[in-house]
C-alpha cells in the first residue's frame, strides 16, 4: 500500500500540460479558487523559508490588454520564424507547438487570469550560481504545485516566460516594488474538454547518470 493512490497523483503530475487552445476564454475564474491554489502552492520548499513571494493575479480588462500587447510582442516574431522552419523542415510536431503558442498569444488579452509569481531579490550578475539559483528555487517549485492544484480543480495554465523581455514595463503597469522580481507568468482558465494525455518525454534511462556521469 503507497500512502496515496498513485494511480491519481500520477495522472495528476503526468497530465499538468501547458494548454493553450482548450482554455475556456469565456468563463471568468473563481477568485477564491484561485486563493486556495496559492494557499497550497505556499507548502513549496523555498529558502530559509524566508516566503519572500508576492501573486500578483491580474484580472481587470486593462491591464490584462496591456500585458497581452507585451506579450505578443516578444513572443510573435520569433515563434513565426520558428513555425516557418519547422514547417519547411516536415516537423509536425513542433508546427503543432508553434501554432498553439501563437494561438494563445493571439488570445493572450482574453484569459481570464494573469497570474505573475515574484520574490524579493535583485538579479545582479556578480551573483554566484548557488544564490541565483536558491533566487529562483524558491518560487519556482510553488509554481509548478500551484499548476498542479490548478489541474486538478479542473482549471489549466501555462508556464511563461516572455512577458519578463518587458519586465520593466509590466512592473510599472502593476506597481510592481523594484526590490522584488518577476519570475514568470501562468495565464489561467478554465480547462474545455476532457482530460489531458501525458505528452512523449525522454525515457528515464536516458536522462538519469548513476552515480557518475559516464
Ligand atoms: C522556462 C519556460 C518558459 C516557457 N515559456 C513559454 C511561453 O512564453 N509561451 C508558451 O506558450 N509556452 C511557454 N513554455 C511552455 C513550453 O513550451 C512547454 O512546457 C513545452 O513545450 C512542453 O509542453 P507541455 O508543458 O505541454 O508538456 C515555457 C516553458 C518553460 C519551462
Amino acid at each position: 500500500m503507497t500512502p496515496f493512490d498513485t494511480s491519481t497523483t500520477d495522472r495528476l503530475l503526468s497530465t499538468t500540460r501547458s494548454v493553450r487552445r482548450r482554455l475556456d476564454f469565456d468563463r471568468p475564474v473563481d477568485p477564491d479558487v484561485l486563493r486556495d491554489c496559492v494557499r497550497l502552492a505556499a507548502y513549496a520548499p523555498n529558502a530559509s523559508n524566508a516566503q519572500d513571494w508576492r501573486w500578483v493575479i491580474v484580472t481587470d480588462t486593462e491591464p490584462r490588454a496591456a500585458i497581452a500587447d507585451h506579450y505578443r510582442a516578444g513572443i510573435v516574431p520569433p515563434m513565426q520564424e520558428l513555425l516557418d522552419r519547422r514547417r519547411a523542415d516536415g516537423d509536425a510536431a513542433g508546427v503543432r507547438h508553434s501554432e498553439a503558442v501563437l494561438y494563445l498569444a493571439e488570445r493572450f488579452h482574453e484569459v481570464p487570469a494573469l497570474v505573475i509569481p515574484c520574490i524579493r531579490g535583485q538579479l545582479d550578475p556578480n551573483l554566484d550560481l548557488a544564490w541565483t539559483a536558491s533566487l529562483f528555487g524558491s518560487i519556482l517549485p510553488a509554481v509548478w504545485s500551484f499548476q498542479l492544484a490548478l489541474h486538478s480543480r479542473g482549471l489549466a495554465s501555462t508556464f511563461t516566460t516572455t512577458h519578463l523581455l518587458a519586465a520593466g514595463e509590466v512592473a510599472a503597469l502593476l506597481d510592481i516594488p523594484d526590490d522584488y522580481l518577476q519570475t514568470c507568468l501562468i495565464p489561467v482558465a478554465y480547462l474545455r474538454g476532457g482530460d489531458l494525455k501525458p505528452p512523449d518525454r525522454r525515457d528515464p534511462d536516458e536522462i538519469i547518470a548513476w552515480n557518475t556521469w559516464a
